[in-house]
């Protein structure tokens, strides 16, 4: 009887992300996890390099409402920093060409007053806890700045 009713739970932990990652009720098959650069390696261009070679994942691209305000909310709850790197940037100076760095359309904004910058290689963060985002240069590095990694769980 007791190992019976232990199945459920065995099976609920071989489906979810992996130890100190997280995922949403939106996409379980998207994991998250906060990894944070070395010393003098805190820009945008580094977060997305560790993001793939680490998880061979990218920042985190947040497609709605309902992800930014689960994002915010998880990172507020168990993290100590403002800013986090996501995946967003754009090389030229159209608003228009903001891309995300896993490939999807990048169709939700929630930029804070005065952005999103109108020059080229500007790069978003999300702003904890007020949930906004910010664009400063892709290469502006500050230890209070971690990054946001999204990968594929393969458990899922
Ligand atoms: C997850 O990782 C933490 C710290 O790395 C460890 O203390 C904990 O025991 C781990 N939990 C599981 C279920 O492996
Ligand atoms: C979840 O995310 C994966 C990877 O991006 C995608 O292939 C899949 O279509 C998504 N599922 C839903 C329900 O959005
Ligand atoms: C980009 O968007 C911002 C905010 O909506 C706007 O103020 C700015 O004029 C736009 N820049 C360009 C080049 O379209």
């Amino acid at each position: 009887m007791f190992p019976l009713l232990l199945l459920p739970f065995i099976f609920s932990l071989s489906y979810s992300c992996p130890n100190g990652t997280f995922s949403s009720s939106l996409n379980t098959s998207i994991c998250y996890t906060v990894l944070e650069g070395a010393a003098g390696k805190h820009s945008w261009y580094d977060g997305e390099a560790l993001c793939q070679v680490q998880f061979n994942g990218h920042l985190a691209s947040v497609p709605n409402a309902f992800l930014n305000n689960f994002l915010n909310g998880y990172l507020d709850a168990t993290q100590s920093k403002t800013h986090y790197w996501i995946g967003g940037t754009t090389t030229t100076a159209s608003n228009a060409s903001w891309t995300w760095t896993d490939g999807t359309p990048f169709t939700y904004t929630n930029w804070e007053f005065g952005d999103p910058g109108t020059g080229p290689y500007y790069c978003t963060y999300l702003e904890v806890p007020e949930a906004l985002w910010g664009s400063p240069y892709c290469s502006y590095s500050s230890s209070s700045y971690a990054f946001l990694c999204e990968f594929l769980n393969t458990n899922n």
